[in-house]
């Protein structure tokens, strides 16, 4: 049987890395068998790629540029990595997918959701998310959260809280667009309720 593809989504400082590492564990735990991996990057062509795009030099990078690389780092993870698990029956988590290059690049870079999706339709031949779980927290908490913690910053983590509130309105958007596939969590509750949250969410996906 193909294994179930879950990924998560969320603003800066939302938690994902570390929801995503304890919910691994806990359904490795409950011996199901799951892989872990994100984006832009989870295998080499994809990581370079990764590089190219967050480089904080890259000041005069095209947002045509910027949408083409990320699908195209997702295709290459796709065709690498996330198909081959997939159907060995494994489970896959992944730190962001389509949504991200959606809310970011669709809404953030106003390049629109239409010409984004379409960018992508091509770059993921329909290997669409089972369960999106969106962890829901207001960017001017997410932001101070990524500044306070001293984590490494990016160059979209440097781009103003306007760009910041649209990808925000962008994932609200999307939740009311795809009601079924992306399910919402609380991101202001402590970290703990936040895990518990996503692997209910996950345990419970037929
Ligand atoms: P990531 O390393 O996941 O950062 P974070 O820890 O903030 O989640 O992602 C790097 C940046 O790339 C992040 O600012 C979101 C952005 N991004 C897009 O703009 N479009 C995309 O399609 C993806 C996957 C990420």
């Amino acid at each position: 049987m193909k294994g179930k593809f879950i990924t998560f989504e969320g603003p800066e400082g939302s938690g994902k890395s570390t929801v995503i590492k304890a919910v691994e564990a806990a359904l490795k735990q409950n011996n199901m068998d799951v892989i872990a991996t994100r984006e832009p990057g989870g295998i080499n062509i994809s990581e370079q790629i990764r590089d190219v795009i967050l480089d904080v030099e890259n000041t005069n990078m095209d947002k045509r540029t910027e949408a083409l690389l990320y699908a195209a780092a997702r295709r290459q993870h796709i065709i690498e990595k996330i198909w081959p698990a997939l159907e060995k029956g494994q489970n896959v988590i992944c730190d962001r997918f389509i949504d991200s290059s959606l809310a970011y690049q669709g809404y953030g870079r106003k390049l629109g959701l239409d010409t984004v999706l379409t960018v992508n339709q091509f770059a993921i031949e329909g290997c669409m998310p089972d369960l999106t779980i969106f962890i829901d927290l207001p960017p001017s908490i997410g932001l101070n959260r990524v500044f306070d913690n001293n984590r490494n910053v990016d160059r979209l983590d440097l781009e103003s809280i306007e760009f910041h509130n649209r990808v925000y309105e962008g994932y609200k958007e999307l939740v009311k667009q795809f009601p079924n596939r992306i399910k919402v969590i609380d991101g202001t509750k402590p970290i703990e309720a936040v895990i518990e949250d996503a692997l209910s969410l996950i345990l419970s996906l037929k």
